[in-house]
């Protein structure tokens, strides 16, 4: 259980409605016991996951978001992958639009100002479709783009209860209107 004093936070892409429901088309197309779908209400594109957060940073970094200024963008979702070691199946894209870059930047640099040590990875956009994959996969079938217009970015949330863990938006901010519709800005 998380105290009120301390979350664990990441930031995200939080789909809309209609993306939502194409990616759990998505999912339907495997076959069951491929592994552990992601519940709906729960997909998402991590950008930079913040970890355990006490709740003077997450003022700190809160306020350092509300500062960025990043225009919105649309996201191709079309290509399927498989990672062997966490065991994920996810969606992706073939070339992140440079505005989603810029937007994970700025975030890395808020998060870091305000004393988060973030993971010095690379950031990998992925959303992942089915967890504890257990099975290689190869030969994924094709995906049908998933067009995906952001036009905000959410503080999460991650929540482990009796059933599972469930994500809880805490708050959203708008991207700069007007790049979107063009997936290759
Ligand atoms: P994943 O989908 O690739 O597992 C909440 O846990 C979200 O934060 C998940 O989407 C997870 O990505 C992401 N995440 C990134 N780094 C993480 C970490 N070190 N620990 C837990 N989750 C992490």
């Amino acid at each position: 259980m998380s105290s009120p004093e301390v979350r664990r936070l990441f930031l995200a892409l939080w789909p809309n409605t209609a993306v939502r429901r194409a990616l759990v088309d998505v999912q339907g197309r495997f076959p069951p016991g491929i592994g552990r779908a992601v519940d709906a209400d729960n997909l998402h594109i991590t950008l930079v996951y913040l970890g355990s957060t006490p709740a003077e940073r997450q003022a700190c970094i809160e306020e350092a978001l509300a500062g960025l200024a990043v225009a919105d963008f649309t996201l191709q979702l079309d290509q399927l992958g498989y990672w062997r070691k966490p065991q994920v199946l996810w969606a992706g894209s073939d070339g992140a639009p440079t505005a989603l870059i810029s937007l994970v930047d700025g975030m890395s640099k808020a998060a870091a100002q305000c004393g988060c040590h973030l993971d010095a990875r690379p950031f990998r956009p992925h959303l992942t479709l089915f967890r504890k994959v257990r099975k290689p996969l190869r030969d994924l079938p094709v995906m049908s783009p998933i067009l995906w217009e952001a036009d905000d970015f959410a503080l999460v949330e991650s929540i482990t209860a009796a059933s599972g863990v469930c994500y809880k938006v805490l708050k959203t901010w708008a991207l700069i209107p007007g790049a979107a519709g063009s997936a290759s800005q």
